[in-house]
């Protein structure tokens, strides 16, 4: 079983049908991009309080890992109770930005993570000044903002306001401030080019089909549940994985995950060209296709 880690190798005593449920659980791969840019975050976080803090934008395409990533950091810098004076301290908050650029649906976001009480209907000065001081009470040292492209979902006039929130947060309580989101989301910031040149770009690339790829597939291996070695950067293999995933992390892990429970499924235990070809999967590119098809 010298193909597995130590935690997949135990799985291999559970039931069919708990190994395909562990087979579906969110994975943790730390693949050498993703282990750079949790450096970065970290170097942001220890970042000393000063009139001009660090902020950074995780750029990626859709797909490839941005959320679990900054998810990931979080999970690392979780609330905690301070002994000393029985302070509850909240180093990371992590929020998605509202659809649309509008500064009340982000302070009621900001509200509702960090567990506030307040009216929907309150006035946005009154929220304004509720997150300001529960930052600030929980000392709060990095606010990431997902989704951050959304905010071109809006007039530039409310992209303006939007964005003279973020400063307005980050200025006033000299937190840093990490975008996460597609390449838009880099536009977005540079609406304001005093805000964009303070935001370092950290990008999460697509895969290619070099070394990297092989040893992403290789960690894949040694936490899915199999029976049997697949030996999964053989190059046939390899190169019908990359091709079918388009390079997207999402759609390699989904292809994977999707095969190895066939071939729990067919009892065969390994995965291999045949059950690439056998499972149900329609790459990204032609998914738009699907509805005429199905006469829409
Ligand atoms: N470090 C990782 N290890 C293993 N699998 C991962 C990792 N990161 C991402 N994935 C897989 O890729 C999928 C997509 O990741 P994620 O949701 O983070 O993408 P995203 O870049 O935020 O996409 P979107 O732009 O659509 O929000 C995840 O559901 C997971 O299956
Ligand atoms: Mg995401």
């Amino acid at each position: 079983m010298e193909h597995l880690n130590d935690t997949a190798k135990k799985w291999l005593n559970l039931s069919n049908t708990e190994r395909i449920l562990k087979c579906k659980e969110q994975l943790w791969i730390g693949y050498p991009r993703a282990l750079q840019v949790l450096d970065k975050l970290e170097d942001v976080l220890d970042h000393p309080k000063s009139l001009r803090m660090p902020n950074m934008l995780v750029i990626g395409e859709t797909n490839n890992g941005k959320t679990v990533l900054v998810n990931r950091f979080v999970s690392k810098h979780k609330h905690y109770i301070r002994e000393t004076d029985n302070s509850l301290i909240l180093p990371v908050l992590l929020i998605q930005a509202p659809p649309r650029p509008d500064e009340k649906r982000f302070y009621n976001s900001l509200l509702d993570n960090l567990g506030a009480v307040y009216k929907f209907n309150d006035h946005i000065d009154k929220k304004q000044y509720q997150v300001m001081r529960l930052l600030e009470r929980m000392e709060t040292k990095v606010l990431i903002v997902d989704e951050f492209h959304h905010i071109l979902a809006g007039t530039p006039s409310a992209q303006r306001v939007f964005l003279n929130v973020i400063k307005y947060i980050s200025n006033e309580l000299q937190i840093s401030i990490v975008g996460a989101g597609i390449k838009d989301a880099y536009y977005a910031i540079n609406a304001d080019p005093q805000l964009g040149n303070r935001f370092e770009v950290a990008s999460l690339p697509s895969w290619k089909p070099d070394d990297d790829f092989l040893r992403l597939l290789a960690s894949f291996e040694r936490l899915i549940p199999l029976g049997q070695p697949s030996n999964l950067i053989r190059e046939e293999l390899a190169m019908k994985i990359f091709t079918m995933s388009d390079g997207k992390l999402g759609e390699i892990s989904t292809i994977i995950k999707k095969a190895a429970i066939l071939a729990i499924e067919n009892g065969k235990e390994y995965i291999d060209t045949k059950v690439l070809g056998a499972i149900d999967y329609i790459p990204q590119s032609k998914r738009k296709n699907q509805l005429n098809q199905v006469g829409f």
